[in-house]
């Protein structure tokens, strides 16, 4: 691997737009192509980030020899699809989340990524957040003793114009959209549970508008909820025997939290993200690929499993499929 990664994105729409301009801050990194179904749309995103080819398909970008790694940054149902088919081609993969639909979905991603020798990663930027890889050190570390609750939401009230908040063909719904942070936050800290109880309100395509969820583990319990139905602050809660830490809005991209030990003066602590967050994950990736793995050890390809299994065993609690799992 040479020591500038390339990079290709396919699926110019918002999150990519946000992506993109993190990127091009992180060193050893360059925008080599962008691939849209449509090609005006790809040719106009190239001129605006400078990327050096345009395609009007996804699979074209694919077989430029030039691309490192390629970013996923289509709707939910297409993660599967377009990874595989990455991997295929040997080129190194960074998926936005969820991960895909269902367990069965991200195992095969897996094994196409071991299959492959090609790395693979769940775009989960929150754990790399700086505030959120301290906070996991300290928990870690015990620094507010045993932790005994977590409470953790992500929600606000969406444009419903927008299809893949709502289609179910897309893999729309709060959990996997929103929901999957808190998850993630609450299997980060405590891992797997022992139990989940989960209720949730529904669109009349079936997907969930909103979803609270209650996760039970052996010595504690973690509250979480996702909406987009109605706003939030969205303040994250981890309560321990010897203090508690409060992560600062919004959580899942903060840059900063407090830490309240028992008895003791709070403390804030700062650690501003570079650009929105993104590139922190971006980072990560590139280093992985200088390093030739084929993994994250921070967000590894078991987390992602596990986080999927999570999803699935929410999914239902609540009665929710998609076809993907039938
Ligand atoms: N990490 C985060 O903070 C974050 C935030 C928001 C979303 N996401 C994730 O990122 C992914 C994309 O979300 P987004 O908000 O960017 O969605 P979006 O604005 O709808 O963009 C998705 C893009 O996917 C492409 N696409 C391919 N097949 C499509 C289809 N059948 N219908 C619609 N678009 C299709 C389109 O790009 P072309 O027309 O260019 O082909 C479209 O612009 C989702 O998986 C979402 O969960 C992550």
């Amino acid at each position: 691997m040479e020591t500038t990664i390339k990079w290709g994105i396919i699926g110019l729409g918002s999150i990519a737009h946000k992506f993109v301009k993190d990127l091009l801050l992180v060193e050893k990194c360059t925008l080599e192509a962008v691939a849209s179904r449509n090609l005006k749309k790809a040719e106009s995103f190239s001129k605006q980030y400078n990327a050096t080819s345009f395609y009007n398909s996804y699979e074209a970008l694919f077989k430029n020899l030039l691309v490192d790694i390629v970013y996923i940054a289509t709707p939910n149902n297409s993660h599967k699809l377009y990874t595989v088919l990455a991997l295929e081609h040997k080129k190194a993969v960074l998926c936005e989340k969820p991960f895909a639909i269902n367990k069965k979905q991200v195992y095969t991603m897996i094994e196409a990524s071991k299959n492959n020798n090609t790395f693979l990663m769940e775009a989960m930027w929150s754990r790399f957040i700086p505030s959120i890889k301290k906070i996991k050190n300290s928990i870690d570390s015990g620094e507010i003793g045993e932790v005994k609750y977590i409470n953790a939401d992500f929600s606000f009230k969406a444009n419903t114009s927008i299809q893949r908040i709502y289609d179910k063909e897309l893999g729309g719904g709060s959990l996997l959209d929103i929901g999957i942070y808190p998850v993630f936050l609450a299997y980060l800290l405590l891992g797997i549970p022992t139990k989940i109880n989960a209720n949730a309100h529904y669109y009349k395509s079936g997907a969930d508008s909103q979803l609270a969820m209650l996760f039970n583990y052996k010595n504690a319990q973690a509250i979480l909820f996702s909406s987009f139905n109605s706003t939030s602050k969205r303040v994250a809660k981890i309560s321990g025997t010897l203090g508690e830490i409060i992560i600062n809005e919004p959580w899942n991209e903060t840059n900063s939290f407090t830490i309240q030990k028992n008895n003791e003066e709070a403390s804030l602590i700062s650690l501003p993200t570079v650009g929105k967050g993104f590139s922190h994950e971006i980072v990560e990736c590139t280093n992985c690929l200088l390093e030739n793995k084929i993994e994250s050890t921070t967000w590894s390809h078991q987390n992602s499993l596990d986080l999927i299994t999570l999803l699935d065993a929410i999914r239902k609690e609540i009665n929710l499929t998609y076809k993907e799992d039938l």
